[in-house]
């Protein structure tokens, strides 16, 4: 579903990504954890093609989607033209455009946040941009779902709610691959884990099949 094959990127002199070989199944939710500055984001941008990679190659047979670490929301428009900007991008044909309305209603609605739907990203709290940000990736269908960092800044009540959504997202069939600092969020989130340290993979693991799997990624921070 998604091969990333001996990919490699640098930066200058700094080698972002060495030579990183990874598999995800359809339907799986792959964690990516590291330290600050492991290649976590470069790894997903590279996924969406947002940047190139120097050698190497990434295969998707589906449509990828992206919610960016800072939420990136269009800060003039209201929750409801953010999710409509892209999906009705150079239509001209009324009922798509109708139709695209009424998927995002019900996806605000399904995320907790019809009451917002006028209201500008200025106005929300970090949850609810975050929860914007979520249906705006979902509104492109996408069959894989790249988060980064999707607790950033959120609380522990919050981060529950972001589990249990993009849970039930998983649900839904889409594949995931998210990028997270929060180990504990990455444990209960995750089929499979990586962690990448200096862009290569150190470790690559399946929470469940550790008693703590907490403390046997940290052992890799040090
Ligand atoms: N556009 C860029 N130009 C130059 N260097 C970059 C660029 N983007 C990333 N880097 C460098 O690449 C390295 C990896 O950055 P990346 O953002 O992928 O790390 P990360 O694992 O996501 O870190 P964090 O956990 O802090 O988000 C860092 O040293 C960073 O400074
Ligand atoms: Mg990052």
């Amino acid at each position: 579903m998604l091969k990333i094959h001996n990919a490699s990127k640098s930066f200058g002199s700094t080698r972002v990504l060495d030579d990183v070989n990874i598999n995800v199944a359809k339907s799986e939710i792959l964690g990516l954890a590291g330290p600050s500055g492991s290649g976590k984001s470069t790894l997903l941008r590279c996924i969406q093609k947002l940047e190139h990679l120097d050698s190497g190659s990434v295969e998707c047979n589906e449509k990828t989607g992206f919610m960016f670490q800072d939420f990136q929301l269009f800060p003039h428009m209201t929750v409801l033209a953010n999710l409509l900007y892209a999906p009705n991008l150079g239509k001209k044909n009324t009922n798509c455009c109708k139709n695209n309305e009424k998927r995002a209603k019900a996806m605000l609605k399904n995320l907790g946040i019809a009451s917002k739907i006028h209201e500008y990203p200025g106005s929300l709290s970090g949850g609810q941009k975050q929860r914007v940000a979520l249906a705006r990736s979902l509104m492109m269908n996408p069959g894989v779902l790249l988060c980064d960092e999707p607790t950033s800044g959120l609380d522990v009540a919050t981060t529950m709610d972001v589990v249990s959504l993009l849970k039930s997202i998983g649900e839904t069939g889409v594949t995931m691959v998210i990028a997270s600092h929060d180990l504990d969020f990455l444990t209960k989130i995750s089929d499979r884990i990586i962690l990448l340290r200096e862009g290569k993979i150190v470790a690559d693991m399946k929470a469940k099949n550790h008693k703590n799997p907490v403390d046997y990624l940290k052992k890799y921070y040090a």
